[in-house]
């Protein structure tokens, strides 16, 4: 038995650790919880045996985790990336377990970031541990760079790589938060989407009104904020931005084709994935198009109003909707802001005011799957997981990976070991155990792998 089997306890123990501490960057009143996973990591790391551990403070900034090892003269360095934070686990009396008291049922870890990317960070680290452990050197350079702000759009890391790119010097960067298209398919994602997240302040009257007495004569905050909504986003879902979809990149046809050779049962998707009747979206496109290689209007929430229990004629003279845009290669989020804001104003009704404010904005990435770094890693990730490997795209966003390619002009293999079903940012979110071992098997294989070329 190897380090890697013989500690399948031990690594199990330390991930439920992690995955105990709500490190949830959404919300103030966990800094202190966030501050927590930012030490388990950074002493995680010195555990290991990495050098140079330490968390990058700026005050209002969650910590990033850095640390290196780069004593392999003359072998190529790899970034590892990941981030410690997580999304709420709201809606709580829908969780099975509690999303913070780990769970194991049927070969999965139940809880919030067992998934994204507490348990996937965890195996880069598992596996430069058992690398270390096993041979008291590396066979290539590594450097550690670990967020916490990954799901609020990582303003801390962005001025990090924008500002230090020198401090960072690497050839290629290896991030573990993406899925795999299925279970025993091994899988590189080779474009991620990108995002503009924003909330639209709609407002109609300068106070709430009685909706009997007002009612026929004012504007209503709500309606408003309906129409604005439906003018963005068409009954088709034809999204009706202008200029939004102008610059748009297609995927080439050699991609296309690779992606009509996956195995997908659309309904099968529909009722497993997605759990509703029916699929919607841009006609004329294929899902893998449509969550891929489009972009996207969706709405997340909508503030304002009565929303308690019984009843209260009111007009409500304010709301507040929250939005975001995924972007396709090429577009660009500055652009986008723009475009948003313009057909915002167009579309707000008369005795209304409405205004886009951003919240976050990244860009889409694309890696291209010949690079060497992302064939070796293919290579050792068909080793591991006994099949072939096979490039998709996601239509998530990591927005770091933008910020390697232009700050630091490094690729990035995003070798990820989450499932379709994992439930990422919903209730029950899961690891599957299975692929977080092979993962910590599969990461030391590839280290291996690039020493030797
Ligand atoms: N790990 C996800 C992104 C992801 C999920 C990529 C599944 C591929 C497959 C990441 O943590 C995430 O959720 N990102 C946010 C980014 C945003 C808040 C800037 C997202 O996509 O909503
Ligand atoms: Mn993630
Ligand atoms: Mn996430």
């Amino acid at each position: 038995m190897n380090y890697y089997q013989q500690h399948r306890e031990q690594f199990l123990e330390g991930l439920k650790t992690f995955l105990r501490i709500p490190s949830i960057s959404t919300s103030p009143e966990h800094t202190g919880d966030v501050r927590r996973a930012a030490e388990f990591v950074a002493g995680e790391l010195r555990a290991a045996g990495l050098d140079n551990v330490e968390l990058l403070e700026r005050p209002g900034r969650n910590p990033l985790v850095y640390a290196d090892w780069l004593k392999a003269a003359g072998k190529p360095t790899l970034l590892f990336y990941g981030h410690y934070d997580v999304q709420p686990p709201d809606p709580l009396d829908e969780w099975t377990s509690p999303p913070f008291e780990p769970e194991v049922r049927n070969g999965n870890i139940y809880a919030r970031g067992s998934s994204d990317d507490k348990g996937q960070t965890y195996i880069l680290i598992k596996a430069v541990e058992g690398y270390l452990a096993t041979h008291g050197k590396l066979p290539v350079n590594v450097r550690f760079l670990i967020e916490g702000e990954e799901e609020v759009g990582g303003e801390h890391i962005e001025e990090y790589v924008s500002q230090r790119p020198a401090r960072l010097k690497s050839d290629c960067a290896i991030v573990c938060d993406t899925e795999m298209f299925a279970p025993d398919l091994p899988t590189i994602c080779v474009g991620l989407r990108g995002i503009v997240y924003g909330e639209i302040h709609v407002q109609s009257s300068d106070h709430d009104l009685h909706s009997g007495v007002y009612g026929g004569a004012a504007p209503n905050a709500i309606q408003a904020a309906a129409e604005i909504i439906c003018a963005l986003k068409d009954r088709q879902g034809r999204i009706h931005i202008p200029g939004f979809t102008d610059s748009v990149q297609l995927p080439s046809e050699e991609e296309k084709t690779a992606w009509a050779r996956l195995p997908f049962n659309e309904e099968e998707y529909r009722v497993k994935e997605v759990g509703s009747t029916e699929l919607t979206g841009e006609p004329g496109y294929s899902v893998f198009d449509r969550t891929w290689a489009r972009p996207t209007f969706e709405v997340h929430g909508i503030r304002g109003g009565f929303t308690g229990d019984g009843a209260k004629t009111v007009i409500p003279a304010r709301a507040v909707i929250k939005v975001s845009t995924r972007l396709v290669p090429n577009q660009k989020p500055a652009e986008v802001i723009e475009q948003l804001k313009a057909a915002v104003k167009a579309a707000t009704p008369k005795g209304c005011t409405a205004e886009f404010r951003t919240v976050h904005g990244a860009e889409a990435s694309l890696t291209d799957p010949k690079n060497p770094f992302v064939q070796a890693a293919a290579r050792s990730l068909a080793q591991s997981f006994g099949s072939e490997t096979v490039y998709i795209r996601s239509g998530g966003s990591i927005p770091v990976v933008g910020l390697f390619d232009r700050y630091l002009g490094i690729p990035s293999v995003l070798m990820g070991f989450g499932l379709p079903d994992d439930n990422l940012h919903a209730p029950n979110e899961k690891f599957h155990l299975p692929n977080f071992y092979r993962g910590i098997e599969a990461v030391a294989g590839y280290l291996e792998a690039l020493g030797n070329t």
